[in-house]
Parts: structure tokens; C-alpha cells; sequence
């Protein structure tokens, strides 16, 4: 039985996706190495109910890069990340000499945007990329007392696609404490449980991703760290998140959003055990579906490539059992991946020029969560007859 990494209840597992390598570790072909694995499963907590992966990766095989950055070339995120910078200095950033920090940046667009306006900012980010005023450090207690110490309290702490991956949650509640002024914001947005639901986007679930927050967990999460849930927000980008802004017990009034959004959950049942096993036995139906309608192309005579070495594929691949027999490669932007092949599947990831050379006859999409971005730039494909195979909500063919 697994102890919840917040609270300390008990929690029940729903879903098990079997041993799963880390989905970050893209290979070297010709390298045979002994790929560590680990349980990739999945629980929900008796009591605050807060979705959480349940085995720990040993320390050993952790990766100590930093924050993940997300270089993702989007053109919808950065254009998503200038529209935070410019809500918080029209909010939170209007006061004397106001200061925001960052848990880790991502693209460092939020912060440089910040910074263009004459705002002091800073990223805790322990590889110093993402090119902003950086500190080189992981948030937690210490590192937060230490700037608190420097540079003065702080009014806004945000953190994009950040805290879901951080299993010690408490620490980056006592960094919070330590850095806030009394009135000071805690801002997060990660995948939310309801759209993963929804959408039977299981891909979301992998190493890096501890918790599937939901309004309640994370109302009771700050609860118990002496903090309150001021205000959600729902967020259109990565295939649906939520953003939670959380103040120190009794200084906002929350919103009426945030009760909504309550009674929302609590009305579909969001972590009750149907609700959990109806998405598992949609989970399922996706196992069976993929790999016979990949099979079937082939069979058919027709090429197929994959579209994004994403960190949710590693599941995708690994749990419906797709390698490169299925689908010969994948095509993505990111000049690291080139010539690697994918965690456990083995597929091998070439550069965006593969995908247009001749085109294919179906593209497995698994950057989904950048579809109508991807859609959009590949036109020549759809008009040369290419078509998208999706796989969540359902498998199905665009
Ligand atoms: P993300 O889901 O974390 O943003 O990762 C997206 C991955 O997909 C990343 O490896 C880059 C890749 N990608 C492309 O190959 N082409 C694209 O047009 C986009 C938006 C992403
Ligand atoms: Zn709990």
C-alpha cells in the first residue's frame, strides 16, 4: 500500500500500465544497454484524493537536469506564455518595485516578458537555461530563504507544467512561505484529472508526471501547507490544464470560479471509484484499437509515421506495445532526439525534413496536445493525401 505524498493516507491504485522505461531516456541505436523500468502506475488518495503515481523512480535513475524545459517550438505556448506575463503585471505586478519568480521557466518567455516591462524577476532553475535572470537551484525551503534573504519577498510565484513533476510538494509550499509577501500569490498550471477524463488521454501519465491535480486535491493540498485556493482558471493549451492561484489562509476571498469548479467535480464524481474505472477501461479500448488499426494499414500496403517524439509517446508506445514495425520512425523538432531512438520501443526519431520526404500515407499524431498548431503547418501533407491518425479522445482517422 502506498502512502500518499501529500497527506499521508492511504492510497488505491486504478490503473497499471506495467513496466515502463523512463521517458525521457531516448537510446543510442546500436548500444545495448540494460534499460531500467519501473511499475508506471497510478492512484488516487482516500482522503484528499489527489491523483498520484505510486512507485518512486530509485534515486539512482532520476534525472537531475533541472526542471523539464519545453523547447517545443510552439508558436500557441509562446503566444500563451506573453498573455501570463501580461495578466500578472496588470494584477500582481502593479505594486512598488514588484518581483516574480519562476519555478523553473520553460522557454523563459513568461519572465523575459516580465522583464521587458522593467519588472524584477528570477527562475529557480537548476540547469540555468531558458535565458532569464536565473538562479541556479531547485525551490525548495532553502534556496527560497536564500533569495528571500538577497533579493526581498517576492509577489507572484509561478510555476507552467512545473509543479505536477515535484514528488516533495511540501517543499515548494515552505519556498512559498518563505518568498511570498503576506498577499502574495502561488500560481500553477498542469494537466488537470477532469480533462484526462475526458479526453482517455492516458499519455499524461508518465515518470515525470507525480500528480493529476484536480480542484479539490489542491485545495485540500493547500489546506494542509497553511495556504488557500484563491482561484482556477481553465487554460486551452496541452490538451486542457487548469491554473490554481493559492494565497495564504484567509488573505483573498476566493472566487466564485473556484466554487464552481468544486461543485463541478464533486456533481460527475470526478475520483470516484466508477468515474476512475471507466477512464481505465477506456484506457484499455485504446490498447486494443491502436495497434490493430496500425496493423491494418500496414497490412494494406500503407506508410505511417509518427509525428512528435513526446514524453507522453513513451507511454502511448510502450503500453500498447507500437515499435518500429508499426511505425518505422517519428519525426520531431528537437535537434537532441535526432538519430536516438524512443525509450523501450526503440523507433527512431528523425528530423522534421523526414516527414516531408515523400510524405506518408498516415501520421501517428503524438504531439496531439499542439494539433491545430501542427495541423495548420502541415497542409501540403493533407493535400498531398495524408491523413492523422488520433488516438484520444478514441482512435479514429482525420
Ligand atoms: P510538448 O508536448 O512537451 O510540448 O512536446 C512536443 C514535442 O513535439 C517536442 O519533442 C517537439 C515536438 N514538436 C514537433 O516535432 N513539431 C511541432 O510542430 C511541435 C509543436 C512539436
Ligand atoms: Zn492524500
Amino acid at each position: 500500500m502506498s502512502l500518499c505524498r501529500v497527506c499521508h493516507a492511504s492510497v488505491r491504485e486504478f490503473f497499471d500500465f506495467g513496466q515502463h522505461p523512463l521517458s525521457s531516456a531516448f537510446t543510442v541505436p546500436g548500444r545495448t544497454t540494460d534499460e531500467f523500468r519501473y511499475r508506471l502506475a497510478i492512484g488516487v488518495c482516500v482522503s484528499c484524493s489527489m491523483v498520484q503515481l505510486l512507485e518512486d523512480i530509485p534515486p539512482e535513475h532520476e534525472v537531475h537536469e533541472g526542471y523539464p524545459y519545453h523547447s517545443s517550438n510552439s508558436t500557441v505556448m509562446r503566444a500563451h506564455f506573453e498573455e501570463t506575463a501580461r495578466g500578472f503585471l496588470s494584477t500582481e505586478l502593479t505594486g512598488p518595485d514588484p518581483f516574480m519568480v519562476e519555478i523553473g521557466c520553460n522557454d523563459g518567455v513568461t519572465l523575459r516578458t516580465v522583464g521587458d516591462a522593467g519588472v524584477r524577476h528570477l527562475a529557480f532553475e537548476p540547469s540555468g537555461a531558458g535565458g532569464v535572470r536565473v538562479h541556479r537551484a531547485f525551490f525548495d525551503g532553502a534556496s527560497a530563504r536564500a533569495v528571500r534573504a538577497a533579493e526581498g519577498p517576492a509577489d507572484v510565484i509561478y510555476a507552467a507544467n512545473t509543479l505536477c513533476d515535484i514528488r516533495d510538494i511540501g517543499q515548494v509550499f515552505e519556498g512559498a512561505d518563505a518568498l511570498l509577501t503576506p498577499d502574495g500569490v502561488l500560481v500553477f498550471e498542469d494537466p488537470y484529472l477532469g480533462e484526462i477524463i475526458d479526453r482517455t488521454s492516458f499519455d499524461q501519465i508518465y515518470d515525470e508526471h507525480v500528480y493529476f491535480f484536480t480542484a479539490r486535491a489542491v485545495r485540500a493540498m493547500a489546506e494542509h501547507f497553511g495556504f488557500e485556493l484563491a482561484d482556477v482558471e481553465h487554460l486551452p493549451v496541452h490538451g486542457g490544464q487548469i491554473r490554481y492561484t493559492l494565497a495564504r489562509a484567509g488573505r483573498r476571498t476566493p472566487t466564485a470560479s473556484v466554487d464552481e469548479l468544486l461543485a463541478g467535480e464533486r456533481a460527475r464524481g470526478l475520483t470516484d471509484p466508477a468515474t476512475l474505472d471507466g477512464f481505465a477501461a477506456a484506457v484499455r479500448g485504446i490498447r486494443e484499437d491502436l495497434p490493430a488499426l496500425l496493423r491494418k494499414l500496414g497490412a494494406e500496403g500503407h506508410s505511417i509515421v509518427g509525428y512528435g517524439a513526446t514524453a507522453k509517446s513513451s507511454t502511448v508506445t510502450n503500453y500498447c506495445g507500437i515499435g518500429p514495425e508499426l511505425v518505422p520512425f517519428v519525426c520531431d523538432t528537437t535537434p537532441s532526439k535526432h538519430g536516438r531512438l524512443m525509450p523501450g520501443s526503440g523507433i527512431p526519431v528523425r528530423p522534421p525534413e523526414a516527414f516531408s520526404s515523400p510524405y506518408p500515407d498516415y501520421a501517428l499524431l503524438f504531439a496531439w496536445n499542439h494539433a491545430e498548431e501542427i495541423m495548420a503547418k502541415e497542409q501540403a501533407f493533407r493535400e498531398a493525401g495524408g491523413r492523422w491518425i488520433l488516438y484520444v479522445p478514441d482512435v479514429r482517422i482525420v
